[in-house]
C-alpha cells in the first residue's frame, strides 16, 4: 500500500511523512534525497555543464538509498546533500528527462511490494499514479521560510528571512514549471494546508484520512 505526500519546499513534507510511516508501521522513502545526491555529484564535478554525456553518466553513477540516509559511490553523503550549496543546484537538476527517469525507476522498484509512505513531487503524479491515498501538503512562504530560518539558526547558520523566501519560491516555481515530473497536485490528491499547524495536527489529519480510506475499502 503506498501513501503519497507531495507539495512545495519546506512545507514539511519529510517530518510528516516520517511520523506518519511510524504510525501506520510502513517504510518511509524521500526523494528528494535522490536529487541532492545527483546534485552533489555535479557540484563536485564543477557544476552541471561538467558532465559531459549526462544521459550516460546517470546510468553508471553509483547511488545506495536506505530511510534517511544516501550515499555516493560508497561514501555516505547524508548530512553533506543539505548543503546551501546543494539546494541551490538541485532542482536545476531535477530538470533533466535521464536523471528524473533514471531516479523514478529507483522509486518505482522501491515500492514493488511494499508498504510505503514517500514523499517528493511528483510521487502522486509521474511515480505512483495509483497510489491508495495521496497528499498534497502546502503552507504560506513566510511560514516555511521561518521554519527553515529557525532549523538553520539551531545549526548556527545565519541567514536573512526574506532572502530564505525569495530563494524557495524561486525552487518552487522551477519545480512547478518543468517540462518532466513538475510538481503539481493529483487530481485526486487531498489538499492540506499545514500554515498555523503543529507537525502533530498535521499527522493526525493525514492519519485519519488514511484510517478512513481504508475502512471504506474494507466495509
Ligand atoms: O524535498 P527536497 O527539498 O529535499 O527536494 C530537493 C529538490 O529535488 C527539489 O527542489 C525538487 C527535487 N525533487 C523532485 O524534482 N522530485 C521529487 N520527487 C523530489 C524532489
Amino acid at each position: 500500500m503506498i501513501v503519497t505526500i507531495d507539495g512545495p519546499a519546506g512545507a514539511g513534507k519529510s517530518t510528516v511523512a516520517k511520523m506518519l510511516a511510524g504510525r501506520l508501521g510502513f517504510e518511509f522513502l524521500d526523494t528528494g534525497a535522490m536529487y541532492r545526491t545527483v546534485a552533489l555529484e555535479l557540484l563536485r564535478l564543477g557544476g552541471i555543464g561538467q558532465a559531459a554525456g549526462l544521459d550516460q553518466w546517470i546510468d553508471g553513477l553509483e547511488m545506495v538509498f536506505e530511510p534517511g540516509r544516501a550515499w555516493l559511490r560508497g561514501e555516505e553523503v547524508t548530512r553533506e546533500i543539505r548543503s546551501s550549496g546543494v539546494t541551490a543546484l538541485v532542482s536545476t537538476v531535477a530538470e533533466h528527462g535521464q536523471v528524473r527517469r533514471r531516479l523514478v525507476g529507483i522509486q518505482k522498484a522501491y515500492g514493488k511490494g511494499r508498504s510505503l509512505v514517500t514523499e517528493g513531487r511528483d510521487q502522486g503524479t509521474a511515480v505512483f499514479p495509483f497510489a491508495f491515498c495521496k497528499f498534497f501538503l502546502i503552507a504560506d512562504v513566510n511560514e516555511r521560510a521561518l521554519r527553515r530560518f529557525r532549523e538553520l539558526e539551531m545549526q548556527g547558520v545565519a541567514v536573512n528571512l526574506d532572502e530564505l523566501a525569495h530563494q524557495i519560491t524561486e525552487r518552487d516555481r522551477r519545480d512547478a514549471t518543468r517540462e518532466i515530473g513538475p510538481m503539481v497536485a493529483a487530481q485526486d490528491a487531498i489538499l492540506i494546508d499545514s500554515t498555523g499547524h503543529s507537525i502533530v495536527q498535521v499527522v493526525d489529519t493525514l492519519e485519519n484520512h488514511v484510517n478512513l480510506r481504508r475502512a471504506h475499502v474494507h466495509d
